[in-house]
């Protein structure tokens, strides 16, 4: 579960729980198992962000590595399996790779398996929540920093949080007084509702699955006692926030109690478990220009729905 001490974790998720509209932060869809469901997200027909930025980055990928260069430290955020960052070794030939992620064990089993096929690849995982802190150990280099940040992750914080995190990683660019790297960032770009809706509630219920996994994670957290049976998964756009919003809903009047607290929840409340803000490319280069980026390349498919942005370090 990363650094964060237990207590102040289940500190933090029953003071969501006990809001007058319970959340709770997305980064605790993932479990082991959370991990895996996502993996079968990314296989969905409905899902479409993880295989559009795979062709961004295959079609485009001699232009992305040529603004990249060789030998970056390539700090991989949420690394998850890996996979993204793996496809990238042969063209940007990192000095170092270093793969981050609150979901320690599966990352931990991923990086094995990718240092027995890169073994001239210094790995260096790290377990830690980033969303807070970006306090990496002096292990990883600081010369020519690249953060990898695929998968539109940043969408999971609101476009302010999203602001303070890139300066953090602005800021974690430097090298003896100097801007030194950047990042290279994967963003979900707005589009038709449909579309979108579908990806977050598809019609096998895989991303129900998913959502619904946040009721076991929080049991064994918490010591809670959801009944997973009683919940129902409800993913979709809000248009006028620009982002997805995923929900748990009570199928009945429920009462759960867990750890230090208990709430009783009407048929129909909702615990909000994850946002996923779209951009447009504007608003987006905007957001890393007000960080301290700049020189922006961006590179998108040819139905724009999504895009693959470097920039760098100013
Ligand atoms: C949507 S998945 C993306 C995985 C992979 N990078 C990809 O693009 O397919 C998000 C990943 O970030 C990790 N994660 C989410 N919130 C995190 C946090 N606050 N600190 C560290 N890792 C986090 C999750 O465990 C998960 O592996």
């Amino acid at each position: 579960m990363g650094q964060q001490d237990a207590a102040a974790i289940r500190a933090e998720l029953s003071a969501g729980l006990l809001a007058p509209h319970a959340f709770t932060a997305p980064k605790y869809l993932y479990d082991v198992l959370g991990s895996k469901l996502f993996e079968a997200i990314c296989e969905l027909p409905e899902y479409y962000p993880t295989r559009t930025e795979a062709s961004i980055f295959d079609v485009h990928l001699s232009d992305i590595a040529e603004s990249v260069g060789r030998g970056a430290t390539l700090i991989d955020l949420g690394a998850g399996n890996c996979a993204k960052a793996a496809r990238l070794f042969l063209a940007l030939q990192p000095a170092q790779y270093v793969p981050i992620d609150i979901s320690v064990d599966f990352m931990h089993e991923a990086v094995a398996r990718l240092q027995q096929q890169f073994p001239q690849i210094e790995m260096t995982a790290i377990g830690m929540d980033f969303s807070s802190a970006l306090d990496l150990p002096d292990v990883v280099h600081r010369k020519k920093r690249l953060f990898f940040y695929p998968g539109s992750s940043i969408g999971n914080f609101t476009p302010h949080e999203a602001l303070d995190f890139l300066k953090r990683l602005r800021k974690a660019c430097q090298l003896n007084g100097d801007a030194d790297g950047g990042i290279l960032i994967g963003i979900d770009l707005v589009k038709d509702k449909a579309l979108l809706d579908a990806a977050y509630d598809d019609a096998l219920g895989v991303t129900a699955s998913f959502n619904l996994n946040l009721l076991q994670h929080l049991n064994r957290v918490l010591n809670a006692d959801f009944d997973v049976r009683n919940w129902r998964h409800r993913g979709f756009f809000n248009v006028e926030s620009s982002r997805i919003e995923m929900h748990l809903e009570a199928r009945s009047d429920v009462t759960v109690r867990w750890e230090g607290g208990e709430r009783r929840f009407e048929r129909g409340e909702r615990i909000h478990t994850e946002n996923s803000y779209k951009y447009t490319p504007e608003k987006f280069v905007d957001l890393l220009e007000q960080a301290g980026f700049g020189e922006s390349r961006t590179w998108t498919d040819p139905r724009g729905w999504f895009m693959v942005c470097h920039a760098l370090a100013i």
